[in-house]
């Protein structure tokens, strides 16, 4: 036994002393980051990969603001699979596989189609890969009889301008708006049909400028897994269909098969962006770095559903945590990012996370809020609420039996009950509304904090920051005090 030291601390025991600085403006400051050193953010922030925090929704609200979204991994894999393809055909400059009919089929599964998948109009191609022609709703909208097969109402091949695989976004923009046509389909020199560029889609990207993308002008986004040999396979259709970053996400990441997961993911998967966690120590950090992480999540416990430090007596308070896990990557001496994951009730608290060396910050309860979460809101006393419930809580774990027996919903018998040792709780939170706003507020503290710190970036902020901590009185004098609230 031994004890390692007398004291570590979390967000609330501690103040960041105000820097000289040189910022005149809240704009003059730099909010981007790295998630990974191949993906960048143009905000820090993370929505966790919990069950009543994202899903497709979530994921395209934090892409579009500049952030990430980690589709939770409670769900069968045909379904997390779907969930990543909702986000990477939201937007973009081509569409690569949009939505596809048959000749022969009839108007009536056309309108089935474009009702069910929301989209505007279908490819029609030969049953191969060769593109034969368009269709849209306003060729279906009115057809006198839809048993007959789309061909007949369809745009033929001859009417359809297309575009070579090389196009850039200005000649995209260009032939769309000269021939005011709504969709631009990619061929390759052999006919072969490649993807869609449509108006809206250009259109929608001018609208997100600081979208986090990637190199098709895709939103971004990520996906979690678990250690588990059908994990691979999932990894491995979560890549197929898109995924930009696999989160291995295990409530001890400081563990052998964690470990290994995360060098046979490296190694049968080189490309792809491997986070995984979670720890609170610097050897876990050390251990996941060395193992081939791209980065590492921090925190065991610091979560506002999360009753692990209750129910096992183990973890680290959070800002203690995260400082020693950069000392574990340092050491490493590879290029791996920190992860800051939970705890964070307000701005503030995020402003600290990162000032102590995270490159960016995941959150659950404070997004589980939001409309964007899974769920729809529940009214008490007049009030409208969310959801939130830890992954490891109850109803969390009975869910998940119902899935690994194939199902997506809860179907627990009341045997499987007793078997349960919860480590998280369900609760409710005040609804939110859009997740935009709630990223405004964070953002905008978080532009404060930088100016406060004399940084004009994260990196400064690294480098500048110094903590006091501080007592009760302090923190009482830190909150609004002495007055009643209207
Ligand atoms: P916040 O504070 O943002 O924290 O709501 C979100 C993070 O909490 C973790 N999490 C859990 N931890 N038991 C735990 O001990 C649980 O049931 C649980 N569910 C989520 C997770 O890291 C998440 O990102």
């Amino acid at each position: 036994m031994k004890i390692r030291r007398q004291k570590a601390l979390t967000f609330d025991d501690v103040l960041l002393v105000p820097q000289r600085s040189s910022i005149a403006s809240r704009n003059d400051v730099d909010t981007s980051t790295r998630l990974t050193p191949k993906i960048r953010l143009y905000i820090p922030l993370i929505s966790a990969n919990m069950d009543t925090v994202t899903e497709a929704n979530m994921a395209i609200a934090m892409a579009r603001a500049g952030g990430i979204g980690i589709i939770h991994r409670f769900m069968t894999i045909d379904r997390q699979v779907a969930q990543v393809q909702r986000v990477k055909r939201t937007e973009g400059f081509m569409v690569e596989h949009p939505r596809s009919i048959n000749q022969n089929e009839p108007i009536s599964r056309a309108k089935q189609m474009m009702s069910k998948y929301e989209v505007g109009g279908l490819v029609v191609k030969n049953g191969g890969d060769i593109l034969i022609g368009l269709i849209t709703q306003r060729d279906v909208r009115l057809a006198p009889d839809v048993s007959a097969p789309v061909s007949s109402v369809m745009t033929p091949p001859d009417e359809i301008l297309t575009a070579k695989p090389d196009i850039t976004l200005k000649e995209a923009r260009q032939i769309l708006h000269e021939h005011r046509l709504e969709k631009l389909p990619v061929v390759d020199d052999d006919g072969k049909f490649i993807g869609l560029i449509t108006a809206q889609d250009i259109l929608k990207s001018r609208r997100n400028p600081h979208a986090t993308t990637d190199e098709h002008g895709r939103l971004r986004v990520g996906a979690a897994i678990g250690v588990r040999s059908d994990d691979v396979d999932r990894a491995a259709a979560l890549l197929a269909a898109g995924a930009d970053v696999l989160v291995l996400d295990i409530a001890h990441g400081h563990a052998d098969h964690c470990i290994r997961m995360v060098e046979m993911l490296k190694n049968k998967f080189p490309d792809a962006q491997i986070v995984a966690g979670n720890v609170a120590s610097k050897a876990g950090a050390y251990d996941l770095a060395m193992a081939g992480a791209d980065a590492v999540k921090v925190g065991v416990g610091p979560g506002s559903i999360c009753t692990t430090r209750i129910v096992t007596g183990f973890g680290v308070p959070q800002l203690t945590a995260i400082m020693d896990a950069v000392a574990g990557v340092q050491e490493s001496g590879r290029d791996v990012p920190i992860i800051a994951d939970g705890g964070v009730k307000q701005s503030g608290d995020m402003v600290k996370a990162l000032a102590a060396g995270a490159s960016t910050v995941m959150i659950g309860s404070l997004f589980a809020g939001t409309e964007e979460s899974p769920g729809t809101p529940i009214i008490r006393n007049g009030q409208k609420f969310k959801v939130v419930r830890g992954m490891a809580s109850l109803g969390a774990a009975m869910g998940r039996k119902a899935v690994e027996k194939g199902d997506d919903e809860s179907a627990e018998s009341p045997e499987d009950w007793d078997k349960v040792v919860p480590e998280g709780i369900e609760a409710v939170v005040p609804y939110r509304g859009n997740v935009s706003e709630v990223l405004h507020q964070m953002v905008g503290g978080l532009r404060s904090g930088l100016s406060y710190g004399g940084a004009r970036n994260i990196p400064e902020l690294w480098q500048n920051a110094e903590f006091v901590e501080i007592t009760p009185a302090g923190r009482r004098e830190s909150g609004s005090h002495d007055v009643d609230k209207v």
